[in-house]
Formats: C-alpha cells, sequence, structure tokens
C-alpha cells in the first residue's frame, strides 16, 4: 500500500484546566486516520468532541501530546502551503476585491503578478466567479464569499485542503450548490481532502469514506466506506435504500455520542 497523504496515529491531546481547577481536559484520547491521496474523507461528530483539535493538528497549527502525525510519512511540525486550510466564516478581507484576495498570499511573498495570474483565473473559474475579480468582496453573497476562499485555499495547490464545517453558515440551497461545486473541482484537481461536518447527508455526499467520532475524550468510533457512484445526485442518493441504512447508523452513533456528551457535562457517568 502506497504511503498515506496524511496519517495520524495514536494522537493524544488535553488543554489545560479552566482557570481555578487542577486537572486538564482531555479532548482526543486516541485518535488515528489515514487520508489517502486524492482521497475525500468526512470527519464527522457530536459538537465539542475535537473535530476541529484534530484539524488543527493535521494543519499543524498545534502538536499533540503523544501520538504520530504524518505527510507523506514525513512529521508535521508546523503550518505549510501544502495543507491548505478553509474555515466556516471565509476569512476575506472585504475591502479588497475578489482577485486581490484569491491571490493574496502570492502577493505578499512578493511573487510577479505574471506567474500567478493565469493560475487565479483558472481557481476563479473553477468555483464559478469569473466576471467578480473585481467585485470587492463585502459585495457578494455568503455562498460567493465561501467561493472565493475556496479559490484563495487552492491557489498554493496544496496536496491537501483540511475543510473545518466551511458550509455550516449557508442556507440549504446554496450549501447544497457548495457541495456539487466542491465536489467537481476536488475532481479537477486531485486534492486530498478531510472534511469536517456535524450533517450526515453532507458527509455522505460528499465522501469516499466517513469517519465517525465519539463524545470527547474523542476517539474515531466508526469507519464507513461511502459507496455511490460519481458524480452523485442528491435526487437519487435520497431513494437509495444503502443510503437510508448509512444514513440510519451513522445518526443512531452520533445520538448515542450526543447523549453521553450530556451526561458528561452534567457530572454523571455514561451507563
Ligand atoms: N485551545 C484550547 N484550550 C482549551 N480548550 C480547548 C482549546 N481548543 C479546544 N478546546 C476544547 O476542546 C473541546 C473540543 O473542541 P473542538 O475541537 O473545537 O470540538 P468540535 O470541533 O468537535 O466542536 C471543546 O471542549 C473545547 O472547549
Ligand atoms: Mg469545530
Amino acid at each position: 500500500m502506497s504511503t498515506p497523504r496524511i496519517a495520524l496515529d495514536g494522537i493524544r491531546k488535553s488543554f489545560p484546566a479552566p482557570r481555578g481547577r487542577q486537572e486538564k481536559t482531555t479532548v482526543l484520547s486516541d485518535i488515528s486516520l489515514t487520508l489517502a491521496e486524492g482521497e475525500f474523507v468526512c470527519l464527522l461528530g457530536p459538537s465539542g468532541c475535537g473535530k476541529s483539535t484534530v484539524l488543527g493538528m493535521a494543519a499543524g497549527f498545534d502538536q499533540p501530546d503523544s501520538g504520530i502525525l504524518l505527510h507523506d510519512g514525513e512529521p508535521i511540525a508546523g503550518p505549510s502551503p501544502q495543507r491548505g486550510m478553509v474555515f466556516q466564516q471565509p476569512t476575506l478581507f472585504p475591502w479588497l476585491s475578489v482577485l486581490d484576495n484569491v491571490t493574496f498570499g502570492p502577493r505578499m511573498a512578493g511573487v510577479p503578478r505574471e506567474r500567478y495570474l493565469a493560475e487565479a483565473e483558472r481557481y476563479l473559474r473553477l468555483v464559478g466567479l469569473q466576471g467578480f475579480e473585481h467585485h470587492a468582496t463585502w459585495q457578494l453573497s455568503g455562498g460567493m464569499r465561501q467561493r472565493a476562499a475556496l479559490a484563495r485555499a487552492w491557489m498554493p495547490n496544496p496536496e491537501v485542503l483540511l475543510m473545518d464545517e466551511p458550509f455550516g453558515a449557508l442556507d440549504a440551497q446554496t450549501r447544497l450548490m457548495m457541495q456539487e461545486l466542491l465536489t467537481s473541482v476536488w475532481q479537477a484537481t486531485g486534492t486530498s481532502i478531510l472534511f469536517v461536518t456535524h450533517d450526515v447527508d453532507e458527509a455522505l455526499f460528499l465522501a469516499d469514506r466517513v469517519l465517525v467520532m465519539s463524545a470527547r475524550p474523542g476517539t474515531i468510533r466508526e469507519e464507513l466506506r461511502v459507496p455511490f457512484e460519481r458524480p452523485r445526485s442528491i435526487e437519487s442518493l435520497v431513494t437509495d435504500p444503502e443510503y437510508a441504512r448509512l444514513k440510519q447508523r451513522i445518526l443512531h452513533i452520533v445520538r448515542e455520542e450526543a447523549g453521553k456528551s450530556m451526561l458528561a457535562e452534567n457530572g454523571l457517568c455514561p451507563a
């Protein structure tokens, strides 16, 4: 088997206790996962289970207490342009044009304009923003802002994109469009994507594999292969009995785990 793009093995992570308390909070107890070259993996789990913490460590923003973090077999010691990150709130500069936002990285690095312009135009076309290059981002809808953020994340041609609930703040219609768009850019580029969501339909529409996390302290509780052919259409998925079966299975686990974290927050032990 070839070396995975990203591999996490036995990751443990705790954070210092809130002021005035002794004990540390263990957020992740033992996380192991892989992301193969060109693969799309969704990480799903109840709120607060540690999904963003996993993503932040894969990005190299933070180090684990113990365990192994690898990109192409090499230790992840810090952030890298080979691992792009997309957040729920697109972090664009409102006063800059779409093009200036998308090319912000290379412009700041002093790369000559002719070296990045064609690439920027390619990504703007892929995300459907051609014709909007010179609009200021405050003039755009939420969906269009997230498209600009996607084009910007793809500008350095990263091997890996880490996405933290990027469509969580969008309305249902826009969200579905963005999921289709993301799938087509992913297929055009071959980037490996680790995508965090708490939406089961979103995970089943996007992923090759879904990893379901347990309540805190987080582990990977279940891994499910998503068998549907691509291109996928939500209309045909919802009438597929296999879709219903997978959705029911995931919902069951997430509800069980969310129940455990509610008990823990109230100082009770799960039965
Ligand atoms: N830097 C930090 N310091 C202290 N606690 C943190 C920090 N980052 C995350 N946490 C805690 O870790 C837990 C998991 O957080 P997070 O990874 O954001 O969960 P999720 O993304 O699944 O909702 C939460 O209880 C959160 O309060
Ligand atoms: Mg989160």
